[in-house]
């Protein structure tokens, strides 16, 4: 047993998330500390956050410099005692409040992973700012402060290894930090870690490994993937170099490291063009806010004091949400009612139950505690159109034709357009709108996606305004054929049809004419068909005249 499977096996995990300690794999450690030993001398090596001190210990297998470290937990710290390696120095003490001007000839480091939220953010937020004329926002993780910070520590010639969640390469906050990684001039490698067993598994992020080197010796940064431990080495010549001058900062740099669906397409515009995506409503206690019928029944509230809505998101599972399905949810005694105490206030159940909430403290919780009364429900009307937030493969769009409200399990899709709403969805289904709309997802591991708001506002669509008129009857007729009966044979023509207008080619046109010739006897009562009229290898016109899908 390692000293970290020990350590693993012996402490709660309670204690292991409060602290971040998620440690560095053997494998990557020996890699990431063979970069920062490739210079001629170094006297010098620090370790930030030392944990069980995997890097010291894999250092000292072939290198006898001091090394600094620090630490803040000591009960991790009595597990590393049994460990040390000679000549390590370590500090029981934050690391952020250590001397900026002791500098390094190397450094590395596995930082811990805290949102704004679980640290003090604001001292250290302050401290990164004044000594690197940063302009950081409160939302920063306190990974990238000990990056920065590291980065400025480093000697000329010196070299940094860094493994972290690559949670920044994308995020808004992560603007700030890479303009400062772009000004050091030193970032050299980006390396994204995509096993199926990744790094940091436990924390649900994905990691990326960072190469400096404070030379003057290349104005490139190499991308790369590694989806197997045994090509790591190899991923150091292998990327993607682009030169820094023509990296962006303000650009999501997924798009360096993963294919990007934008380029295949013509004529994209952001979602905000024809919607606008906001959060479902936050009740700050859906446990007491939310009732199914027999709840109603025990506290006799009338029926005018709730709203139909839903409260999780695995009672929908059909794209087209009908008032069937609702009512079906209700008889079947789901919680699909939200209570609004302000429908009628001067009811004595009503009361009642409000009595019963602040007896038990729901009027104190975060959220309540901030509303006039506390138990006002936010005002967001119904929207015409959900997406799920967490998403397993792709984004989930659904239809809300029941028009009912909806928790924060969906986000809500307001049509700001003109354009007819069963149109936008129409499209927002096919496979098309998902693989634009993943460029702009925040993906954690395994395979799960997570989508704020504002990704999807300012997530890229087709532009459906170039829509012909004989194009949105098509289109109209489909969607009226999938809410009579939702068939992916239906969604994989939309598919094909909205590939077709806004690329180039169609890429696979056997696999086009395999469905289309499925879809064949669907379609037969469908007899509006688009005629498109540009040079195409073959355009789904005459794909569909040569199937005599008439
Ligand atoms: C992600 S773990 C990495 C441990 C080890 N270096 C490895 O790679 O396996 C981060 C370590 O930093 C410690 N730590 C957290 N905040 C710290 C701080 N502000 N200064 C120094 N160490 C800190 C945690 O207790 C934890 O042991």
């Amino acid at each position: 047993m390692t000293p970290e499977e020990k350590y693993i096996s012996s402490v709660p995990l309670d204690h292991r998330k409060k602290h971040a300690q998620f440690f560095t794999p053997p494998d990557i450690a020996h890699f990431m500390c063979k970069w920062i030993l490739e210079q001629n001398e170094i006297s010098s090596i620090l370790e930030p956050a030392y944990g069980l001190g995997i890097f010291s210990r894999t250092i000292r297998t072939s290198c006898d410099v001091k090394i600094d470290a620090y630490e803040t937990d000591d009960i991790i710290l009595s597990h590393a005692t049994n460990y040390i390696p000679k000549q390590v120095n370590i500090n029981y003490a934050d690391y952020l409040d250590s001397d900026w001007e002791q500098k390094y000839d190397a450094i590395i480091c596995n930082p811990p992973y805290l949102k704004f939220h679980d640290y003090n953010n604001s001292k250290y937020i302050l401290s990164v700012n004044n000594h690197l004329n940063t302009k950081l926002n409160g939302f920063t993780n306190i990974y990238t402060l000990f990056l920065l910070k590291s980065i400025s520590q480093l000697n000329n010639g010196g070299r940094l290894a860094y493994i972290v969640p690559s949670e920044f390469l994308n995020s808004d906050y992560g603007v700030e930090v890479k303009k400062a990684l772009l000004e050091s001039g030193t970032l050299r490698h980006i390396i994204i870690i995509d096993f199926s067993q990744c790094a940091f598994n436990e924390a649900l992020t994905t990691a990326c490994i960072l190469l400096c080197s404070k030379d003057d010796q290349s104005k490139k940064i190499s991308f790369s993937v590694v989806n197997e431990i045994s090509n790591l080495e190899n991923s150091i010549n292998n990327g993607i170099n682009i030169n820094i001058d023509q990296l962006n900062p303000e650009e999501k740099w997924k798009k360096y490291y993963s294919e990007t669906n934008i380029i295949k397409y013509n004529n994209l515009v952001p979602f905000s063009t024809f919607a606008k995506v906001s959060r479902g409503i936050a009740t700050g206690a859906n446990n007491y806010f939310t009732f199914n019928k027999s709840k109603i029944e025990r506290y006799n509230i009338k029926d005018h004091c709730f709203l139909p809505c839903i409260c999780h998101s695995a009672d929908v599972s059909n794209q087209i949400f009908s008032n069937d399905e609702f009512t079906e949810l209700a008889n079947n005694d789901k919680s699909v009612f939200l209570f609004n105490g302000c429908l009628d206030n001067y009811d004595d159940h009503v009361k009642n139950y409000l009595k019963l909430g602040e007896d038990s403290g729901i009027n104190k919780k975060y959220l309540t505690a901030s509303r006039k009364p506390w138990y006002a429900i936010e005002n967001r009307k119904p929207s015409p159109i959900w997406v799920s937030v967490f998403n397993r493969k792709k984004l989930k769009f659904i239809m809300n034709e029941a028009g009912v409200y909806n928790l924060t399990t969906f986000h809500c899709v307001y049509n700001i357009s003109n354009l007819d709403t069963n149109i936008l969805f129409s499209y927002l289904i096919t496979d098309v709108a998902k693989e634009i709309f993943m460029d702009n997802s925040r993906q954690y591991a395994n395979g799960l996606i997570k989508f704020e708001p504002n990704d999807l506002n300012k997530g890229y669509v087709v532009d459906l305004r170039l829509l012909t008129h004989q194009e949105k009857t098509f289109i109209q007729q489909i969607y009226d054929k999938l809410k009579c009966h939702y068939n992916e044979l239906y969604v994989q023509l939309l598919d094909i049809f909205f590939r077709d207008k806004y690329t180039m080619n169609l890429h696979n046109i056997k696999y086009y004419t395999n469905i289309l010739s499925k879809i064949k006897i669907e379609l037969k009562k469908v007899k509006s068909y688009p005629t498109i009229n540009h040079s195409k290898q073959l355009s789904l016109f005459e794909l569909i005249e040569h199937y005599g899908i008439q």
